[in-house]
Order: structure tokens, then sequence, then C-alpha cells
């Protein structure tokens, strides 16, 4: 069994000192083994331009990655933070993995950028890494907020043995909350979507976060669920084997059912 946090957390726009102090506090009360915090958790999400992400964007050994990575240690949890990463003069919206004793952190950076998220990142170029923790007996595969709308993503990191999908979210509609119990079902795996709430005006544009952070088990049940607003810790027991016998009758296994050879044409399109 491993205890798992899914935090919801509304970050202040640019203000990174305030952030990181808020986070700090949430990880030193959280007693888990895996702590999922949302997308861009250290900055806020609305940028419009390269020029005001630079001062706040990070490098994987960085203040943000060092505050973590320490916290990681001591608590002996994995952290999984949604962090604006600078890499030389490319801006990525990544995901960076803390797991105890490592000195640097697994990056992800978010495969499919969302709305005006293109004025200021790249398309991430590290594909959908899968990591295993032998200590938890845990398998976790990471994606990112909008990365939920292709199904490809869950299933590559369902592919690659993941018993647990991390989702750090700033989602702004409400299909996810149909769709999310899907990625779990059709891959049957355990699915954590940190959200954040709260709003952020930009010149007279709202971006309206919905909140709702949850915890899906491998038939799509919410283990979780946060409310629409306000910052709240979510912590359940799960035992990530239930992820690994993928049938569902004694007929029927979603692995061994696949027909990729049906598939494999269209999906190169
Ligand atoms: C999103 O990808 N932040 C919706």
């Amino acid at each position: 069994m491993i205890r798992i946090a899914v935090v919801q957390f509304t970050p202040a726009l640019g203000d990174k000192p305030w952030n990181l102090q808020a986070l700090r506090r949430i990880i030193e009360r959280s007693e888990a083994d895996l702590i999922v915090l949302p997308e861009l958790c250290t900055t806020g999400y609305f940028f419009t331009s390269k020029h005001e992400l630079a001062p706040l964007a990070e490098v994987p050994d960085g203040e943000a990655s060092r505050m973590f990575g320490a916290l990681a240690t001591s608590k002996r949890s994995i952290i999984v933070a949604g962090i604006a990463e600078r890499s030389g003069a490319s801006y990525f919206n990544s995901v960076f993995v803390f797991r105890p004793g490592e000195p640097e952190p697994l990056v992800y950076r978010k495969s499919h950028l969302f709305y005006k998220e293109s004025m200021v990142f790249e398309p991430g170029d590290t594909g959908f890494p899968v990591f295993r923790d032998e200590r938890l007996d845990v398998t976790v595969g990471v994606m990112l907020c909008y990365d939920w709308r292709f199904p490809e993503a869950a299933r590559c990191l369902a592919l690659e043995g993941a018993d647990v999908i991390v989702c750090p979210s700033n989602l702004v509609t409400d299909a996810w909350r149909k769709v999310m119990p899907a990625r779990a079902i059709e891959n049957k795996l355990f699915v954590a979507v940190a959200n954040r709430a709260g709003t952020e005006d930009r010149d007279g544009e709202v971006l309206e976060f919905k909140g709702h952070s949850a915890l899906y088990d491998p038939w799509g049940e919410a283990l979780l669920q946060a409310g629409p607003s306000g910052d709240d810790v979510l912590v359940a027991e799960i035992d990530p084997s239930r992820s690994r016998d993928k049938r569902f009758n004694d007929r029927n296994d979603i692995f061994l059912d696949r027909r990729p050879e049906l598939y494999a044409r269209l999906l190169r399109m």
C-alpha cells in the first residue's frame, strides 16, 4: 500500500517566493509517499510573454528544485510538481519529479500545449516518462493537464507499465471530469489529477480554474474528490498492484485484447 496526496493549490500569479513558501508548508504537513501538486504551481499559469516568464522559470537544479528535492529527501516522499522550465533560450511547461536521495529531478515537458501556452512554451520533447520506485513497489507515469484529451498519452504510460498516472493540472473546462475516469478504466490503473482553483485575469481575459482534484481507481471510481474552489490536500491509501491484472472478466484482458496491427497506420497519421 502507498499513501498518495493530491494537492489542490491556488498559486499567486508571478509571486514565486509566496508560492514556494505556501507549497513548503503544505508538503511539510503532508504525510504521504507520493505528493502530486498542480501544473505551474510555483508561478501561476496565464503568461503571455517569455519576457515576464523569464525571471520565474527554473532549471532542474534551480531554487525550487533545491527546496522540493530537500523536502523529498527529508520526508521520504516522491514530489511531483508542475514547473515552468528554462532550457537555454527555450521554455517548457514541465513536470519535475523529485525522489528521495536523487540529486536531480526527472523532467517531463508537456507534449500538447493548451490555448495561449504556445506564446510562451515550446512543445515538449521528452515523450511520456515512467519511473519505478522499488521501495514502494510502484510504477508511476507522468502526463500534464491537456494531455488528457489525447488517449495516446495515458495509453503510452500504461503500456510502459504505469500503475498510477499523475497529472498535475490547471483545468479550465469541465469535460475532463467525464474523461479522466475513462483514462483510468481503459488502462485499468489509478489516475491522480491535482488541479488548481481560483482565477487569473490578464488584460480583462479571465481564466477560471475548475478545482475538483481527484484520485480515480482502476474502475474509474473517485476515491478522492475536492470541491470546485479553495485549496485542499486529499490523501488516500492505494494498492498499486491492483492495476496490474488487466482482466475485467475471465475472458477479457484489455491489453491482450488490443489489435495494434489494426491501429498502427492511423496512429502514425
Ligand atoms: C491546460 O492544459 N492547462 C488546460
